[in-house]
């Protein structure tokens, strides 16, 4: 079957390995990447693709209501999977007016114009399908739990059946009230309502996923994974928040991707689906992983760069511990994680050591003259 769908913030992050996939799985289906291509937008993500006959690259800011809505009318789009945002919590700390511009007045921006274009036509929302991509930290933060006095981490059964270990003896489940923290979440879970709401009023065939922490190539650079790799790489000191006890739950990105191709597909129309990999890491834990892995791939003594870290203030309102239940997409659509951890970390820190020149481009500046080379020339 053909299909027009548009990609929103294809150029980060988790959207670079989403087009990839939807453009390399699907030949038959045109895939537009909608990127206002912010600083966390980054062409050369997606450099294997450029050239592909079902990939196109629209430069526009999601707010712009008009520009969308066009752009809708023009490739007669069917699909929208809705990845742009404002995502780092750092940020949005210090400028919470960008996040609550971006991630949710540029979320009603794109639901107005799939609600008017796809109302107009005469088979409606027949085929048609509006999937945002939300985060766990809407649900707000759990805390560290010692259930019959045992130390946490320790070994748990979720409702899937499986053992793994937990730092608490709550999970983040889909019936959850949201109780967003950070200026971040807070936008992000204003987004969530509005689709809710557009379904609910006028019927727009929408989905919502909140998935859990993501970690893979093409990061930037000021998530913990990548900063710190590169940061131990050049024997910068790593800026450990408070004591490192807080708890997050990690995802290979590459299962996002497939989580979000199986659910654009198969998922149940105004349903809510938790994505994660039952993966919690106390952060210092983690850093140590990272250390570990960094110095036995350079070939250095077994932890020579311990020394690099530092305790630094902590962040503003820090939630303690998130751990995502995603016990219904495993149960009804099948998805289970196909990464190992230890699997995706060394995959992931091979990745950030042989790609330094992408590296070098993001913390230069440079790679914001990709566009510019490769697009506006032509
Ligand atoms: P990212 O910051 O790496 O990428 C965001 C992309 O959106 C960039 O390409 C940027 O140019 C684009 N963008 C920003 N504002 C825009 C605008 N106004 N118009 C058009 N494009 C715009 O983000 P990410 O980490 O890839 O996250 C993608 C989505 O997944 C976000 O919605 C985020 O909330 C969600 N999410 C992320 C994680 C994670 O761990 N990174 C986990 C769960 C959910
Ligand atoms: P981050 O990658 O920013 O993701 P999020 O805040 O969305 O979970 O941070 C992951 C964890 O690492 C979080 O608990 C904050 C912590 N952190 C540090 O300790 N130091 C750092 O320099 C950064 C960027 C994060």
């Amino acid at each position: 079957m053909k299909r027009t769908i548009i990609i929103t913030g294809g150029a980060g992050f988790i959207g670079s390995h989403v087009v990839r996939l939807f453009v390399n799985k699907y030949p038959e289906y045109k895939i537009i990447n909608l990127d206002k291509l912010t600083y966390a937008g980054n062409l050369a993500n997606l450099k294997d693709v450029e050239g592909k006959p079902n990939y196109k690259f629209v430069k526009l800011d999601i707010c712009d209501f008009e520009g969308v809505y066009k752009l809708m009318q023009d490739e007669h789009v069917d699909g929208v999977i809705h990845l742009a945002a404002e995502s780092h919590v750092d940020r949005s700390i210090k400028d919470p007016f960008t996040f609550a511009q971006t991630n949710v007045m540029g979320t009603l921006s794109l639901l107005q114009a799939a609600k008017l274009y796809w109302e107009a036509l005469p088979e409606k929302w027949e085929g048609k399908r509006f999937y945002h991509i939300s985060t766990d930290e809407v649900y707000g933060a759990l805390e560290l739990t010692h259930p019959q006095g045992i130390e946490p981490p320790f070994s748990t059964k979720a409702s899937s059946g499986k053992h793994h270990l937990a730092y608490g003896d709550k999970f983040f489940t889909e019936d959850l009230k949201y109780l967003p923290h950070s200026p971040y979440s807070a936008a992000k879970a204003a987004s969530d309502h509005f689709v809710r709401a557009f379904h609910d009023t006028y019927g727009l065939p929408t989905v919502v996923t909140n998935c859990s922490n993501n970690y893979g190539p093409y990061q930037f650079p000021e998530k913990l994974i990548p900063l710190f790799i590169n940061n131990i790489r050049h024997k910068k000191p790593l800026p450990v928040y408070g004591k490192g006890e807080n708890v997050r739950d990690w995802l290979y990105v590459e299962d996002h991707a497939r989580a979000i191709d199986l659910i654009f597909h198969e998922g149940k129309v105004a349903e809510t689906y938790n994505i994660g990999g039952f993966n919690e890491w106390k952060n210092i834990d983690l850093i140590k992983v990272l250390i570990n892995t960094v110095d036995c791939l350079l070939g250095r003594a077994e932890g020579e760069d311990l020394s690099l870290i530092t305790y630094v203030t902590d962040r503003a309102g820090h939630d303690m511990r998130y751990a995502i239940d995603s016990t219904k997409l495993q149960k009804e659509l099948g998805w289970e994680p196909s990464l190992q951890f230890e699997e995706g970390i060394e995959k992931t820190v091979r990745w950030y050591l042989d790609n330094q020149e992408w590296m070098d481009n993001v913390t230069s500046g440079d790679y914001q003259k990709y566009y510019e080379e490769m697009y506006q020339r032509r």
